[in-house]
């Protein structure tokens, strides 16, 4: 057994943005500034898309998508059973109705042939989620969207590399919402970024993402001399620091060397694990790019001989640390209540849910550390089929 614990989603920090955070801490400049700037800049040109809008989540580049979309109360938004909660919630932060569809069980991703038997006279926009990295069907959401007229809000938290038929995620819908939370493949320890097509929509947005206080407001403490701003929205405190897009500058510039070394250790897992009493996921369609933000294995103790939940404790046990992604939004307290979802109606999310582990899968991983992953499950999995 490996003698340090192996920490789930740690991310790869390197000198420059370290360097980087401490030249703007030196700067005195920390707030909202120049980086910031160039960060938007440099992610817009990444991904493609005309306009990109820093906040300080992807939470709050949901919200602010969905206020952006003009949503009003009553109006329906169509997602998957199986995301975080965060999805939901800004849905719901919105105004709006959120409504859910089961997935597929092999991508884990909205299951297209269900959105269509959710429209209803109120259905507004669909909110899919590239799961795990594994691009959703867009073909068919998107000839969705526009035969019902609705708005296509791409929630790409796991999926900043990801590309459907050459085409990056996020860019096919009206907006694209990006996370730099810790454990994502661009990590900048919190921080989020809307991309859209349209400029009004981006400017919109700029303007909410700061109190609803008049475009570039942030530089009135500049060497410009002191600028006079206007309230023009009811706006909320979403803007990203310049220290977060400091270390997100530097994340995503190495974004394309450091995929190559998640892929190979996502194939590795696959070959490693194949055989072995648990599902694996499916390996990713050749007219698409996966991120390789998520390997899941799915333990269904009928089939290895021990329930998930002591699965995940045998891995702590083994100095592995795991994560969970997700249980079904179903099995919520608050959803139950608050929607009377039941989980056994989103029957593929629930079970899913239930049996999913995800393995360490950072770009900072050495060969190593994979092999004492693979070896963890093993010596799991050969003591469970033992104990039968
Ligand atoms: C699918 C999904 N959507 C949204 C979010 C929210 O991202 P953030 O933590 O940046 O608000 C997450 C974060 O884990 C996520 O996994």
């Amino acid at each position: 057994m490996r003698d340090t614990f192996l920490v789930f989603g740690a991310p790869l920090i390197e000198e420059a943005e370290i360097d980087e955070v401490a030249a703007s801490m030196r700067s005195g400049w920390l707030g909202t500034g120049p980086k910031v700037a160039r960060f938007e800049h440099e992610f817009r040109d990444y991904v493609g898309s005309a306009h990109a809008v820093a906040v300080n989540s992807c939470t709050a580049a949901l919200h602010l998508a969905m206020v952006a979309a003009r949503l009003e109360p009553g109006d329906e938004v169509i997602t998957t059973a199986l995301t975080f909660c965060a999805t939901v919630n800004a849905i719901i932060h919105a105004g709006a109705t959120p409504v859910l569809v089961d997935v597929d069980p092999a991508t884990m991703n909205m299951d297209a042939g269900q959105v269509k038997t959710r429209i209803t006279d109120r259905t507004r926009a669909i909110l899919p989620v590239h799961f795990a990295g594994r691009p959703c069907d867009m073909d068919a959401l998107c000839e969705i969207a526009v035969r019902h007229g609705l708005r296509l809000i791409e929630d790409c938290a796991h999926a900043i590399e990801a590309e459907y038929r050459g085409r990056k995620v996020g860019t096919f819908g009206d907006f694209g919402c990006y996370s730099f939370y810790v454990t994502k493949n661009v990590a900048a320890g919190e921080g989020g970024m809307v991309v859209t097509r349209q400029e009004e929509d981006a400017a919109r947005i700029k303007v909410l993402a700061l109190h609803g206080m008049t475009k570039d407001a942030w530089k009135r403490f500049g060497d410009e001399g002191f600028r006079h701003y206007q309230v023009v929205d009811c706006g909320f405190k979403y803007n990203m620091m310049d220290i977060q897009a400091a270390i997100g500058l530097h994340q995503l510039r190495r974004v394309e060397r450091l995929w190559p070394r998640r892929k190979a250790l996502w194939d590795r897992y696959r070959a490693a694990l194949a055989g072995l009493p648990v599902a694996l996921p499916p390996e990713p369609d050749p007219a698409m790019r996966h991120a390789y933000h998520l390997f899941t294995i799915l333990v269904d103790p009928a089939r290895a001989g021990i329930e998930r939940d002591a699965f995940l404790d045998a891995m702590t046990r083994q100095n592995i640390g795991v994560g969970v992604h997700y249980l079904s939004v179903p099995e919520h307290p608050y959803y139950a209540r608050t929607f009377g979802w039941r989980p056994e109606d989103y029957p593929n999310a629930m079970r899913i849910g239930r049996q999913t582990v995800s393995l360490p899968l950072s770009a900072g991983l050495t060969d190593q550390d994979a092999d004492d992953v693979i070896t963890a499950v093993r010596r799991i999995l050969e003591g469970a089929a033992g104990a039968r």
